[in-house]
């Protein structure tokens, strides 16, 4: 959540800022800001709302010279998305930017506002420059006044600060919110994430937890870690789609695809960085993630347990290291992530880690701060996800789970060499039952028209179809704000089926080749109490108000594959519908970097 930028050198400030924060819009947009600060003068612009009104604010600013500047885009976390609330915020000769949450903020703004401090928002970060330039007040030097503020705060952070009293440097800190340090021929470079510093910086330095420091033109070398950037920035551009998360939905087959690529051939499945013996005396499984990575994680439990015979937990990540978990020492911990960088998911790891188990990341960008904190990884290879609605990702996750479970269980001898081969005969036809055909698309169009109203639906399945119905009732909640919730299809009759009427739309997933007769007795029960059925199979259902019909499969996973795509389209056709902005739905973000 939020993404912060900085420069120093001598080219126009606001290009790297601007362009940094286009890249970073994903984590944020609620409100954006910039602060340049040369020729001894710091100029502030800020403004609510989506980065181009910032944009449209500064377009006739420009900033010559050699000069610092800092620049924001905001996800809400403390005080309404306003100009006052957003970043940077100013004190008498200094601006600071902040992604986290400072948890004791409350203590600190009443101590300085005792002190006569002037705040101007509700935020928490603005006690970070107050703090700042009282200790300078004190006597303190720059470094020393930042040192003390950064140790008086408690929470997550990643830090820019500039300051007239030495105008050449950023000041920084880092504690479990991402910052990346960069340079270039054109000077240096700062951003939450590694997409804005490329075409700028040729090498960079990812910060550890508990970085802090200032950098200048002069002083990169001295940085740890510092590693070449890749220069493939491999823009998303929309392509004729109307959205990104289209034209990602579009995308399925061939990532899914891609993230088997060199990892299933002639009857096995292997994994380039991962030999067997990592899962040696692994006796059960954790599986960790939030939101749509955590319904993935759901699928992998069924198939985990299914085809390598491991007992296998899913928890969510912001319950789990508060929830004094019992960890079995043969017990590998699995983190899954799209952007790598869910603080959530984040510390469930570094809570695991002092107790010695081993970790793996299941995510989709490599160098990110979960990708680096476990033990090993498995890319994904979705390639980048603009749409804050997750779909490609989730469906490579789920690719990328089937094909471990599946190897697990071949290394094991809990599959044959048959059931291996069969299981990727149904890998390929499943990528293959993810290209949409222009026929469903628009019989999908067509059918969203019947949902825009009603008191709410319900999503239910059986077995991997359970998470599906959930991560199609989040879906649906996310960009089209419709109340949805997603159940076990068996569930139902203790208790939900109170809510059936014809205004309640039951989404019923049921496919031919997983515990169809069990669903259409659960889906029966419903269509007795008038709701309003929309069947999702390739078998007709006669208590069926709609069908929404998928291909004729010859596995469960790729009817498993063809309902995805189908109700991501669904989703996806409401909200069109509804006016929403798909890309960027309200109130949320596309990293979650806050507790
Ligand atoms: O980047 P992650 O996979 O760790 O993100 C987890 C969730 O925040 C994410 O899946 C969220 O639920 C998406 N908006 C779902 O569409």
């Amino acid at each position: 959540m939020c993404g912060i930028v900085g420069y120093i050198g001598n080219n126009e400030k606001k290009d790297f800022i601007l362009n940094g924060l286009r890249e970073l819009e994903y984590r944020g947009y609620d409100s954006a800001g910039i602060a340049t600060l040369s020729n001894g003068e710091l100029i502030t612009y800020k403004a609510v709302g989506k980065l181009i009104n910032l944009e449209q604010k500064c377009k006739d600013f420009t900033s010559t010279g050699f000069g610092v500047a800092i620049g924001h885009t905001r996800w809400a976390t403390h005080g309404k998305p306003t100009e006052a609330n957003a970043h940077p915020h100013i004190a008498e000769f200094s601006n600071v930017i902040h992604n986290g949450i400072i948890e004791n903020y409350k203590e600190l703004k009443e101590r300085l506002e005792k002190k006569g401090h002037y705040f101007l928002s509700q935020t928490d970060t603005e006690v970070i420059v107050h703090l700042f330039e009282d200790y300078l007040n004190d006597g303190l030097d720059c470094f020393e006044a930042f040192k003390r503020t950064i140790g008086e705060l408690r929470g997550a952070y990643a830090i820019l600060l500039i300051t007239k009293k030495e105008p050449d440097k950023i000041f920084y800190a880092k504690n479990a919110s991402p910052l990346i340090i960069g340079r270039g021929e054109g000077g240096i470079y700062l951003a939450s994430s590694d997409a804005p510093l490329m075409g700028y910086a040729q090498e960079v330095s990812y910060l550890e937890d508990g970085a802090l420091g200032y950098i200048d033109l002069h002083n990169f070398s001295s940085l740890p870690n510092i590693k070449q950037l890749p220069q493939n920035k491999g823009y998303a551009q929309k392509e004729g789609f109307r959205y990104f998360m289209e034209k990602e939905i579009y995308e399925q087959s061939g990532v899914l695809l891609e993230t088997m690529m060199g990892r299933v051939s002639e009857g096995k499945i292997s994994f380039e960085n991962l030999s067997a013996d990592f899962f040696d005396g692994i006796g059960e499984i954790t599986i960790c993630a939030c939101g749509t990575s955590y319904h993935a994680g759901m699928v992998g439990k069924y198939l985990l347990e299914r085809y390598a015979k491991i007992k296998t937990n899913v928890v969510i990540a912001s319950e789990y290291r508060y929830s004094s978990p019992v960890l079995r020492e043969d017990e590998l911990f699995i983190a899954i992530s799209q952007s790598g960088e869910t603080l959530d998911t984040l510390e469930a790891i570094k809570f695991v880690k002092p107790f010695g188990n081993k970790t793996l990341a299941i995510c989709n960008v490599d160098n990110s701060s979960i990708v680096r904190e476990c033990d090993e990884v498995l890319l994904t290879r979705a390639g980048i996800e603009k749409g804050v609605a997750s779909t490609k990702a989730f469906a490579t996750q789920v690719m990328v789970l089937w094909m471990l479970s599946t190897y697990i269980g071949s290394i094991r001898g809990n599959l044959s060499q048959k059931e291996v081969q069969k299981n990727i005969e149904d890998m390929v036809a499943s990528a293959k039952r993810t290209e949409i055909s222009a026929k469903m698309h628009e019989k999908i169009k067509r059918l969203s028209k019947r949902y825009l109203h009603g008191h709410g639906f319900f999503f239910i399945g059986r077995d991997v179809f359970y998470p599906l119905a959930l991560e199609s009732a989040l879906k649906l909640k996310e960009i089209s704000y419709l109340h949805a919730e997603g159940y076990p299809s068996g569930e139902m009759k203790h208790g939900p089926i109170a809510l059936a009427d014809s205004e309640l739309f039951t989404v019923a997933l049921m496919p031919e080749h997983l515990l169809y007769e069990k669903i259409k007795s659960n889906v029966e029960e419903l269509s007795a109490r008038d709701a309003t059925i929309c069947a999702v199979s390739a078998l007709e259902f006669e208590g069926a108000d709609d069908m929404l019909y998928i291909p004729s499969c010859s596995s469960y996973m790729e009817e498993f594959f063809s309902m995805m795509c189908a109700l991501q389209l669904f989703a996806l056709e409401i909200a069109i519908r509804l006016g929403n902005d798909v890309d960027m739905p309200r109130n949320l973000a596309k990293s979650v970097t806050v507790e």
